[in-house]
């Protein structure tokens, strides 16, 4: 899915890319790969120490810091946001405040979970994550995180919002399209 992302980016090499809620770094990783220069940032010094941890094993130079995906610094080629944009309240204002961080012709990425547009699909994830803390308490895990996930999921817009949004921000829609896996969608915007 990550790689999918990737691929629709264009040119990576040489470009400076920030990867915000970078989590362990398994997007600032690709993005390093393909030749980007990358700064990773998340709120959580635990996930920063496992992505520096990657880092160190696949010999790549991306520098790990604490930063707010909301309220990204500095002036970017490329800003990439992988299931982070679910867990902020401000999504338009996040999608602006990003947009104003990229250079001209910059790129936005973004992958995340919303409700399909389709009344059907929409019905059936419904359901599966209704389905989900169930089956946790069944095999004695914890419901939280998966009765989390579906209230963030139904609270987060779907793809034409998204896409409205990221037009209200400056970003020609280069991509906004579901993905293979129920509720996974894929954002690209090149700022105009
Ligand atoms: C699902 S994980 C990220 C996954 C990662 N991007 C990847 O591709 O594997 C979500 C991350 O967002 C971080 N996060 C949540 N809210 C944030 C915020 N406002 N600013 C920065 N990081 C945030 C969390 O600490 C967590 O590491």
């Amino acid at each position: 899915m990550r790689q999918v992302l990737i691929s629709k980016l264009g040119s990576l090499e040489g470009v400076d890319a920030l990867d915000v809620a970078t989590g362990t770094g398994d997007l600032a990783i690709l993005l390093a790969k393909e030749g980007a220069r990358v700064r990773g940032e998340d709120l959580s010094e635990q996930m920063l120490a496992l992505a520096r941890e990657k880092n160190d094993l696949s010999h790549l130079d991306i520098h790990f810091h604490l930063g707010d995906a909301s309220r990204p610094i500095g002036e970017w080629d490329v800003i990439t946001i992988g299931w982070g944009l679910r867990n902020i309240p401000d999504v338009g204002g996040t999608i602006k405040r990003h947009s104003e961080a990229l250079k001209q012709g910059g790129v936005w990425g973004c992958l995340d979970l919303a409700q399909p547009e389709n009344i059907v699909l929409r019905f059936l994830l419904r359901i599966w994550l209704a389905l989900l803390p169930v089956l946790a308490r069944l095999k004695g895990a914890p419901p939280d995180s998966y009765l989390y996930l579906g209230k963030s999921i139904q609270s987060f817009p779907r793809l034409s919002a998204l896409s409205s949004a990221m037009e209200r921000a400056g970003l020609e829609v280069l991509h906004a399209q579901p993905l293979f896996l129920p509720g996974l969608i894929l954002l690209v915007g090149k700022k105009r």
